[in-house]
């Protein structure tokens, strides 16, 4: 069995990998920096450690996303697990090397092309498994799917967050859509107010309100535990592309729900990365 991770060098990702590390024969270790992704191997215990295999991604920048694939390819066949996991929120709008808005391109696109690339290694699995780590802030979420870089209204750092973590549900429930019946199973999650590096890149009332919220968090350990329990768990069939909480399957926002919006989105998306798809 296989399993990759995106986002494992720090906060949630970090204790999820240690959680099912042991479990897994390779584990695939999508991160973007280097010195971080060495310091997390050598946290396994030895007898792990050769089973964590570094694969350098930026998911913010669709030719390393392009390149990460390849060295997937390279190292494994098939994978069983694929855990969606890196993520941020970012104070003042930033452009990414292909355009993009960075809120939209890191915890979006990157995983949408990502997932499109390897989904060749995920059918060859008997039980393949995307799961998407999304937010409860996705029940606030207003997307402008004529304006997703944010060209023409003012940014928002809370309302770029929120609406591609609406992204991350939708995405799940169109991968179901397509790729169910070839076996798929996808959920997407809401792991707690979690006390990790998150919002660290954020300033103004953000910052002081996530500053005076840290003591009432819980921990990275326990806000791993819904990723955990879904790369894990026999999840019933029939819950196949929903949102969870707390181990169990929750309803989300009305617009996670609109096959029009995932169609949209599927659409948008397709045409941001169809240079690298
Ligand atoms: N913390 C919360 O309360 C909370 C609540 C709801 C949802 N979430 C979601 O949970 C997920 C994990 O967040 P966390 O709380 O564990 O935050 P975190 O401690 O900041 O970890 C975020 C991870 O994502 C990686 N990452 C960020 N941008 C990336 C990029 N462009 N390319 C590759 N990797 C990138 C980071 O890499 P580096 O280590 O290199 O920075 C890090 O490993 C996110 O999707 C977040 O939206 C968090």
């Amino acid at each position: 069995m296989i399993l990759a991770i995106t986002g494992p060098t720090s906060g949630i990702g970090s204790e999820t990998l240690k959680a099912l590390v042991s479990d897994y024969e390779k584990t695939l270790i999508l991160a973007r920096n280097p010195k971080k992704a060495k310091i997390l191997i050598a946290s396994l215990p030895s007898n792990l450690q050769p089973r964590a295999i570094f694969i350098p991604v930026d998911l913010s920048d669709m030719e390393s996303v392009s390149k990460a694939a390849v060295l997937v390819k390279q190292e494994v066949a098939q994978i069983d697990v694929l855990i969606n996991n890196a993520g941020g929120i970012f104070q003042n709008k930033e452009v990414t090397v292909d355009g993009f808005e960075l809120t939209y391109s890191a915890n979006h696109l990157g995983h949408f092309l990502l997932t499109n690339l390897l989904m060749p290694l995920l059918l060859n699995s008997s039980l393949p498994r995307v799961i998407n780590v999304s937010s409860e802030a996705h029940r606030v979420a207003r997307p402008d799917f004529t304006d997703l870089q944010y060209e023409k209204k003012e940014y928002s750092s809370f309302n770029a967050y929120a609406n591609v973590k609406l992204f991350n549900i939708l995405f799940t429930k169109s991968l179901v859509d397509r790729f169910g019946d070839q076996g798929l199973s996808s959920y997407a999650l809401h792991p707690g107010v979690v006390k990790s590096n998150f919002g660290m890149d954020t300033s103004g009332i953000f910052k002081i309100f996530w500053k005076l919220a840290k003591p009432f968090m819980i921990s990275p350990r326990e806000g791993a535990k819904t990723s955990i329990f879904l790369a894990k768990s026999k999840i019933d069939k029939s819950h196949n592309g929903y949102y969870f909480k707390k181990r169990k399957p929750n309803k989300p926002s009305s617009e996670a729900m609109s096959k029009k919006l995932r169609d949209r989105l599927w659409e948008a998306s397709e045409k941001s990365v169809e240079k690298w798809m």
